[in-house]
């Protein structure tokens, strides 16, 4: 089985870079080079949502020249790619906070998900200034502010309020580099997510790595509560 829905935490620029002798920046560099291919494998694969932890809330607390730099790369991404996303008929989506970032990435940003809106093939989210407590944060509050009565409140009420709302929640959760933790990844969509951990750092992680873990999926049972002798 494929997972309709691939979430990754794109984890350990920086120390592939260190083992190199190389700056934070070039790590970065790579790791952009990493996901766009997986971003076309996963298309040719026929995953139909995948989403990449691009850059958390917490990742303001960075040195602001390295902020700079990952704005410089994706907005350069954004640029390059589009032409490619539309080809393969991908539709941008952002999964978080863009009104806190400067004007020429929001602007970049806009024009990308308005020019591959009608885009069926697969959906491409970015968690962008994402932060899953945050989320939730907001999806309360739009409920309150909505009036919707407490005892109607249900658990499609509250996923209809993240940022993935009309999406499956991910079927698989791969984080590089060795850290086994969430970091305030997709709190509650990943109440039955499949978790798959390499030690691999990020702009290592090429098609071949992606198989192991689709392989490693493909053999969990996964039971939703019930015995196995059920599912
Ligand atoms: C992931 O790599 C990229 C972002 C968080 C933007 P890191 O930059 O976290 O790499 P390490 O963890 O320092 O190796
Ligand atoms: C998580 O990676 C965020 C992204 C991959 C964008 P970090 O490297 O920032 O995570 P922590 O803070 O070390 O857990
Ligand atoms: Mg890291």
């Amino acid at each position: 089985m494929l997972p309709e829905h691939l979430a990754v935490i794109m984890d350990g620029n920086g120390r592939w870079a260190k083992a190199r002798e190389l700056s934070r920046s070039e790590g970065h560099r790579a790791g952009t080079e990493a996901a766009k291919n997986l971003v076309t494998r996963c298309r040719e694969i026929g995953i139909k949502h995948l989403t990449l932890y691009t850059f958390s809330k917490e990742n303001w607390a960075r040195p602001k020249t390295e902020v700079a730099q990952l704005f410089d790369l994706l907005t350069l991404f954004l640029k390059k790619e589009l032409k490619s996303l539309q080809e393969q008929d991908i539709r941008l989506k952002v999964l978080g906070e863009i009104s806190d970032f400067p004007f020429g990435v929001r602007q970049v940003v806009a024009h990308t998900i308005n020019r591959t809106k009608n885009c069926k093939g697969m959906t491409l989210n970015l968690a962008l200034n994402y932060s899953g407590r945050d989320e939730l944060v907001k999806a309360f509050r739009s409920i309150v502010e909505a009036g919707i009565p407490a005892d109607s409140i249900t658990d499609e009420t509250i996923s209809e309020h993240l940022y993935t709302a009309g999406q499956p929640d991910p079927d698989l959760i791969i984080r590089t580099s060795g850290e086994k933790r969430l970091s305030n990844y997709l709190l509650y969509q990943a109440a039955y997510s499949e978790f798959y951990f390499t030690d691999v750092f990020w702009p290592d992680f090429d098609e071949q790595e992606l198989q192991k873990a689709l392989d490693d999926y493909a053999g969990r049972q996964r039971r939703f509560g019930k015995t196995g002798d059920q599912v």
